[in-house]
């Protein structure tokens, strides 16, 4: 399309269904990448808008679009492909101070026969450099040939300004040869390690000859026999092709697909003499969220620290636009309960505020069409029938808006999800709760309720025994959901107090559901009754509050009897791992906290590390030195984030940083640094609202009896110093901005 030049600034507004790349005068208006991203296509889309002033020229200039399938014409989840609409769609128009300079209309040209011959997320994309077609944004060139833009008509969905960070680049990793093997006649294989599981493309330099097609397959492992493991994909193919032009060294990274891997395997077919030579580099492109990254964390301990790198990088690879569950299967979906899970440690490595404010539109979109039930995953499609997500994945609507809130003071958040609060309650309350139960166990509720959506829940998701087997029926569902509830009706509660709502029908709710937590989950004395001694149900009832005052110790010293009694093999899953070192190290189990956090045999943090991870696991046994691939590879995946939510503890008690949910987003920072586990050292440090703060400590002296600190405290800001017991408090009541180096002595 030609267009004039601009008078003043140019702005470029770019709306899209499926995926765009915009181009003037032959550079790309933006290295945004996989633009608008996901969202609930029913109900909307994000336009972004880029300033391309310095783009345009005096005289005649050339504007071009490159459209793709994505999310919205190409494979979702375990869908066909097709589930919004049957072609990508885009709306553009380029303005000045003045006017208009061009918008989307009949005069546009388009061709149907370029490079990209096949293009998909799921299954990859195909490009055959033969079919390129130029210098096709240049203003001299000529569109004679090419048909006349088809009209859509105007999807009836609302079109928003983006507010979260688009997709971009973030880095590129060179890959090193790990084989040489040629065992398909007829075929050269290579294959390389970027040495770090992640999320992107593979960048091909090649130099071969015209016609040549390259094979580009992405696997996270490779089998014992040195094949790439490709098992646990499932039907996504994940394969990439590039044709050669044959005209020297060439390069190409797709543009319309990504995939999860740290392996990628490349073969071409050698029918060619053998004189004419392949030569051939690659490099990996990490693509995520273009977030700041604001929270640092590291220690004396290279395990631990490595534990932490791969919970980062199993965020970057699942916070592309949606935070999903992982990055390479057929699923890639928004899952609501591993972001409830895994929201705080999100919140620390990256300013995750916008992005979830994004994210969670989509969240009550879906809520929107059922009743209230908030989706297990989103942006929402029907694929398994259910609409509810159930406890610890509906409600990613109470959690994630309050995580942001205290993290980042985010107020907005809070505002624009608290109706959608309480909606779930109230959908809650009428399909799934009875007597301040939720999922009230009775056959005759269940029957009434049926078809209404309620859903019991995941249970405490990949709890396993000590064979691996799945244990997600050993805390009843009820008690979960009942816990859960009541979190939820104390965030709502808190939520409305913020807002200068009405909070005392919210704390009433609470009251109630407390009450019938104690009257069927607890005995006389406030101990868990028989059928639910697990090591969740006591992780759960301590962390939301369930138990009494004075019957909290007990539960404390009762979950280190049931860890002792089980030899510390946890029994956890997604919803109470996340909590389990919280709740030991507050009832002065620090030292079981450690023993937990520092075990290396199975179940543990450290195991996927001691065996060569770079990512968070799926699941504890995923890969083990004797046993290999867990027995399902279908449902393990090397890149989930949710076990990750381990690092939040590892930052406000291991390392000592923590907040004050009353003067939320680090106004008050509180320090309290927990030592333990023969850690020598450790700091974190946080680009908060009010500016950089940090703590560091060692110890020091002749039995390491001495703990030395540096304490960075922003303007706008204050601090408090919280030692362990053991130590004598050298700091005053209230830590006002500045840098402090402080030293106490254990007593
Ligand atoms: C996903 C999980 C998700 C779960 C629900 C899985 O297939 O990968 O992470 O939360 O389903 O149970």
């Amino acid at each position: 399309m030609l267009v004039q030049p601009p008078v003043g600034k140019a702005t470029l507004h770019l709306a899209v269904l499926g995926l765009a790349d915009c181009e003037i005068n032959g550079t790309r208006v933006s290295p945004d990448t996989l633009v608008p991203g996901w969202s609930d296509y029913r109900f909307r889309t994000y336009y972004r808008s880029y300033d391309v002033t310095h783009l345009l020229r005096q005289g005649a200039n050339a504007i071009g679009v490159t459209l793709g399938n994505g999310w919205y014409c190409g494979y979702v989840g375990l869908l066909a492909r097709q589930n919004y609409g049957q072609h990508p769609l885009f709306a553009l128009s380029l303005v000045d101070s003045e006017r208009a300079i061009v918008c989307t209309d009949s005069e546009w040209h388009y061709n149907d026969h370029g490079p990209i011959v096949e293009n998909d997320l799921l299954m990859g994309e195909s490009y055959d450099a033969r079919l390129e077609l130029g210098s096709w944004t240049s203003p001299d060139y000529n569109v004679e040939e090419w048909h006349k833009a088809l009209i859509a008509d105007t999807p009836k969905i609302a079109v928003e300004p983006a507010i979260s960070p688009a997709i971009r680049p973030q880095e590129t990793i060179t890959g090193s040869l790990v084989s040489f093997d040629t065992p398909i006649v007829g075929m050269s294989r290579k294959i390389f390690d970027f040495g770090q599981n992640l999320a992107g493309r593979v960048r091909l330099r090649v130099k071969g000859w015209r016609g040549l097609n390259f094979m580009i397959r992405h696997g996270e492992m490779l089998e014992a026999d040195g094949k790439l493991h490709t098992a646990n994909l499932r039907t996504a193919r994940a394969t990439d092709n590039y044709t050669c032009k044959g005209d020297g060294w060439e390069e190409w990274e797709p543009r319309f697909t990504f995939h999860g891997f740290r392996y990628c395997e490349i073969s071409w077919p050698v029918l060619e003499p053998v004189e004419k030579k392949v030569e051939l580099t690659v490099e990996a492109t990490v693509l995520h969220s273009d977030l700041s990254r604001i929270g640092i964390f590291e220690c004396s301990n290279p395990l631990l620290n490595q534990l932490v790198s791969n919970a980062l990088w199993s965020q970057r690879g699942n916070f592309l636009d949606v935070p999903t569950d992982c990055p390479q299967r057929d699923e890639r979906l928004g899952w609501t309960g591993d972001i409830q899970a895994y929201a705080r440690t999100a919140a620390f490595f990256y300013d995750s505020d916008t992005f979830l404010r994004q994210w969670l539109a989509s969240v009550r979109d879906a809520q929107s069409l059922h009743d209230g039930a908030v989706p297990p995953y989103a942006p929402y499609l029907s694929i398994w029938n259910l609409v509810d997500g159930g406890p610890g994945w509906g409600d990613v609507i109470f959690v994630a808006p309050w995580t942001a809130y205290l993290c980042y003071g985010d107020t907005a958040i809070l505002s624009e999800n608290f109706a959608a609060m309480l909606d779930y309650l109230a959908h809650i309350e009428r399909y799934n709760c009875k007597d301040g139960i939720r999922c009230y166990a009775a056959a005759d509720f269940h029957k009434a309720c049926a078809g209404k959506g309620a859903f019991d829940g995941f249970g405490d998701w990949l709890a396993v025994d000590r064979q691996g087997n799945y244990l997600t029926e050993t805390s009843s569902k009820a008690l979960i959901g009942t816990a859960f509830h009541a979190h939820a009706a104390e965030i709502t509660a808190r939520t409305a107090e913020v807002l200068g709502e009405d909070a005392a029908p919210y704390w009433q709710l609470h009251a109630r559901i407390v009450e019938a937590f104690r009257k069927n989950f607890l005995d006389e004395n406030g101990r868990l009754v028989a059928s639910e001694q697990t090591q969740a149900a006591h992780v759960l009832a301590l962390h939301f509050h369930l138990v009494p005052d004075h019957a909290r110790q007990a539960a404390g010293d009762r979950l280190v009897e049931l860890l002792a009694e089980n030899e510390y093999y946890m029994t956890t899953g997604f919803l109470a791992t996340p909590y389990i070192l919280a709740v030991l190290e507050d009832t002065g189990h620090l030292d079981t906290a450690y023993r937990l956090l520092l075990r290396e045999e199975f179940p543990s943090w450290l195991l996927p590390v001691k065996s060569g991870a770079t990512t968070i696991w799926e699941r504890w046994n995923a890969w083990t030195p004797e046993d290999g691939f867990h027995r399902e590879p279908e449902n393990t995946s090397f890149n989930h984030y949710a076990y990750g939510a381990v690092v939040a503890w590892m930052v406000t008690a291991l390392a000592g940083l923590e907040l004050d949910p009353a003067e939320p987003a680090y106004r008050h920072i509180v320090f309290k640094p927990r030592p333990g586990g023969g850690i020598t050292h450790a700091r974190a440090s946080l680009q908060t609202r009010h500016g950089h703060t940090a703590i560091a400590w060692h110890l020091g002296g002749e039995k390491n009896d001495t703990l030395h600190l540096t304490l960075e405290v922003p303007e706008g800001a204050y601090a408090t110093l919280s030692l362990p017991p053991e130590y004598k408090n050298t700091a005053s009541e209230r830590i006002e901005p500045g840098r402090y180096e402080l030293t106490a002595t254990r007593a």
